[in-house]
């Protein structure tokens, strides 16, 4: 193998920097890889919108599907978001025998599992390193570190957004809309905001989370959500003279007695010395216990351009690898039949 051939679906926030990650380190991937990783096209709805100096303009076309399609596509990368068309590409570029990395964890909430074995029955990979907590590494360690150790929970801040709301709040007294508008512009937020804000992208990668430290189904009804939608100024400033810190967690766990797993997304009032309560900005962390590893933290930044195209460019990377030795990842197997716990138990 001389190259290994990359689609590019989306040149937003996350798109454009995994592009110029791509284009930049051109060179250095190609030693990692042992074949030259390079763009065969960049799909998004206008070319003409796209100005970014690393994308090659004879790159760009609208034709999305034709893209997922064509035989000299190695890895088709989706980072359009949403839950379609990009499931109509995703499984497209599966069943043209294309690899897939996504970040898109609405998708694999929804439809994870469907992808999965589309995956495994074309002999492909699928990997998602950046729907969950951006940066930080956390569905790798799930999907093998960890896999020789039974998870009994996982709890953390997995949304840059509303953590930088709730912090900015807290430390600055700024009010809610001023705080969301520059989210948005730092490009934390999703585009349409009220998944963050609702809870919604909270309760996704909760479910992700869920299905691969459990080995069991879970989708993003299963998670018990609420948002910081009713957190108001005054609830900041009774945390605040209580010691306190109100973050939005995400906490899924398996009982231990009669295996039910239980997955919820909600406010939290933390102690302002509890290690969550210190976490930052659009920063996230995320604690998994193990019955025999103890306590693991993974912190790092969990939403952005260039972070969140680290982790695509390390997926990327690795399902090069992959295909340049004829092979491909671990399959997510999904074995389990425990029960999900009733919500209003939780
Ligand atoms: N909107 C998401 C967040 C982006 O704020 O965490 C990363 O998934």
């Amino acid at each position: 193998v001389d190259s290994i051939r990359v689609a590019l679906l989306g040149a937003g926030t996350v798109g454009s920097q995994t592009a110029r990650l791509i284009v930049e380190q051109a060179d250095e991937l190609e030693r990692r890889v042992g074949a030259r990783v390079e763009l065969a096209g960049v799909a998004v709805l206008d070319p003409s919108q796209i100005s970014d100096p690393w994308i090659d303009r004879a790159l760009l076309t609208d034709q999305t599907l034709e893209l997922t399609e064509r035989d000299d596509v190695d890895i088709v990368v989706e980072l359009i978001g949403g839950l379609e068309p990009a499931r109509t590409f995703v499984l497209s570029a599966l069943n043209h025998g294309a690899s897939v990395v996504t970040a898109n964890k609405a998708l694999l909430a929804k439809h994870g599992p469907e992808l999965y074995e589309a995956a495994r029955k074309n002999g492909v990979d699928i990997y998602f390193e950046a729907a969950v907590g951006g940066a930080i590494p956390i569905v790798r360690p799930l999907r093998e570190s960890m896999t020789g150790d039974r998870i009994t929970r996982i709890m953390g801040i997995v949304n840059g957004t509303t953590n930088y709301i709730l912090d900015e709040m807290t430390t600055k007294g700024l009010d809610f809309a001023t705080v969301l508008k520059d989210a948005q512009a730092k490009g934390f937020a999703e585009a349409d905001p009220t998944a963050d804000i609702g809870g919604f992208d909270a309760a996704a990668k909760a479910a992700i989370m869920a299905t691969l430290a459990f080995h069991r189904d879970v989708r993003m009804d299963d998670v018990h959500v609420e948002g910081i939608e009713h957190v108001t100024d005054s609830d900041i400033a009774a945390a605040r003279a209580m010691n306190r810190v109100i973050k939005l967690l995400a906490v899924v766990e398996q009982d231990s007695e009669n295996g039910a797993i239980s997955a919820g997304v909600y406010p939290v009032m933390l102690p302002a010395d509890h290690q969550l309560a210190k976490v930052s900005g659009s920063f996230n962390a995320v604690f998994v216990e193990g019955e025999a590893s103890d306590d693991l933290m993974f912190y790092g930044r969990g939403a952005g351009g260039a972070p969140t195209a680290s982790a695509v460019a390390g997926d990327i990377v690795t399902v090069a690898r992959h295909r340049v030795a004829g092979t491909t990842g671990p399959d997510i197997p999904l074995y389990s039949q425990a029960p999900m716990a009733d919500a209003a138990d939780g």
